[in-house]
């Protein structure tokens, strides 16, 4: 009894061993290897790339090599992704970006759609002739296509000015550079949609303030993600306006009317330099010749000041009109 039971756990041991074994290494045949996820997940609609390096004949850099994608089905195992050019490949969504030349076998899938789930594995072929061939299929990925709940970003609005055009884009989810999801936006006083394309410019007015922008995006399955944004617009009063909610401040300003006051202030400060300069050289003039009452000489600086305040205030004015 107790030697059948220390006999089959050594059987046991020795079908284990090698699962085990398999399961660390992920190597088979000495000299191949492979490192691959062996389950990813990816949103319907979006992309993924699975990121992926290999080893054949104990190597990395191969020249002109073929790597395929292989897809695991019931019946045969067939082809979804290769930079075999003459392979016949149907069009599919799936990409070998990964180059096997440089022992890479990244594999992208763009657009993912629900029938894409299945199990997959890598075949690496040097060349036609070279005895470096190999399937990688004890070393499998599992693609699973789950609901898309990821948000788009919506990009970052700044100060928003009323009367001055803005543009927001909407990147959809996924980092995905060829997406198949619609873009559209909507703006709480807007009816229907807004705008159907990544990118809205438009003419914010003081009727926009509190309102919301949402950029949604939607599958080919119908399912939508949405951001939505609250806009605050903020205006720059004119001289007879004596409310003063929403004016922008010069603390939230976009940088270009920074700019615009300090190369403003720049410009004043030279002016009263000059001015003053000639001031005092009249001054000293006048005071050589020793003609001038001290009285007028002060009213003169002041008067001189006054217009420099003056032109300086028109300046502001004038940049912030803009
Ligand atoms: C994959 O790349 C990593 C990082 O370069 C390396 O450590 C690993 O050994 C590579 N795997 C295979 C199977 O070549
Ligand atoms: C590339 O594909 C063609 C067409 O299927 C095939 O005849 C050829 O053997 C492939 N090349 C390699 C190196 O597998
Ligand atoms: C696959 O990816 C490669 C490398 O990024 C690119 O050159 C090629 O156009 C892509 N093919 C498809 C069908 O997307
Ligand atoms: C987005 O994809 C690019 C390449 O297409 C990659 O360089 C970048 O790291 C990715 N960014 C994120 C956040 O995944
Ligand atoms: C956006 O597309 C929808 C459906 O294609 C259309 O009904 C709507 O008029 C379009 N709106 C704009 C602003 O282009
Ligand atoms: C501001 O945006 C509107 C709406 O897109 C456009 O018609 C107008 O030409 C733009 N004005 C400027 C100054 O870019
Ligand atoms: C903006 O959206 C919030 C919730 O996202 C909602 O409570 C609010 O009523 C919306 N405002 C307008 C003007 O539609």
């Amino acid at each position: 009894m107790r030697h059948i039971k220390h006999s089959s756990m050594w059987v046991g041991l020795v079908i284990m061993l090698p699962l085990f074994w398999e399961g660390v290494t992920c190597q088979v045949v000495p000299g191949y290897s492979i490192d691959v996820p062996p389950s990813v997940p990816v949103q319907e609609g979006l992309c993924v790339t699975i990121p992926c390096n290999f080893t054949a004949d104990y190597r990395i850099t191969f020249k002109n090599s073929f790597g395929y994608w292989m897809r695991e089905a019931l019946k045969s195992h067939y082809i979804i992704a290769t930079n075999n050019k003459s392979n016949p490949v149907r069009k599919t969504n799936f990409n070998l970006t990964g180059n096997p030349d440089t022992g890479d076998c990244s594999l992208t899938i763009t657009n993912a759609r629900k029938e894409d789930a299945g199990t997959y594995y890598f075949r690496f072929v040097e060349s036609k002739t070279s005895a470096v061939k190999y399937s990688f299929n004890s070393m499998k990925t599992t693609i699973t296509v789950i609901d898309l709940t990821e948000e788009p970003v919506i990009s970052d609005p700044g100060t928003v000015i009323a009367g001055i055009n803005k543009t927001l884009t909407c990147t959809p989810p996924g980092n995905c550079s060829a997406t198949s999801l619609v873009i559209q936006w909507r703006k709480s006083n807007v009816a229907g949609v807004w705008e159907n394309s990544s990118t809205v410019t438009f003419t914010p007015s003081l009727n926009d303030h509190q309102e919301n922008i949402t950029c949604q995006t939607t599958n080919s399955r119908g399912m939508t993600t949405q951001k939505t944004i609250l806009l605050d617009v903020c205006y720059f009063p004119s001289f007879t306006d004596k409310e003063d909610t929403n004016v922008c401040t010069v603390r939230v300003v976009d940088s270009i009317f920074i700019i615009g006051i300090v190369i403003g202030n720049i410009a004043a400060f030279i002016l009263i330099n000059v001015a003053s300069y000639f001031c005092l050289k009249r001054h000293m003039e006048k005071r050589q010749l020793g003609n001038a009452s001290p009285d007028s000489k002060t009213q003169d600086m002041e008067s001189t000041y006054q217009e420099l305040t003056e032109q300086k205030t028109d300046i502001y004015y004038s940049l912030k009109a803009r």
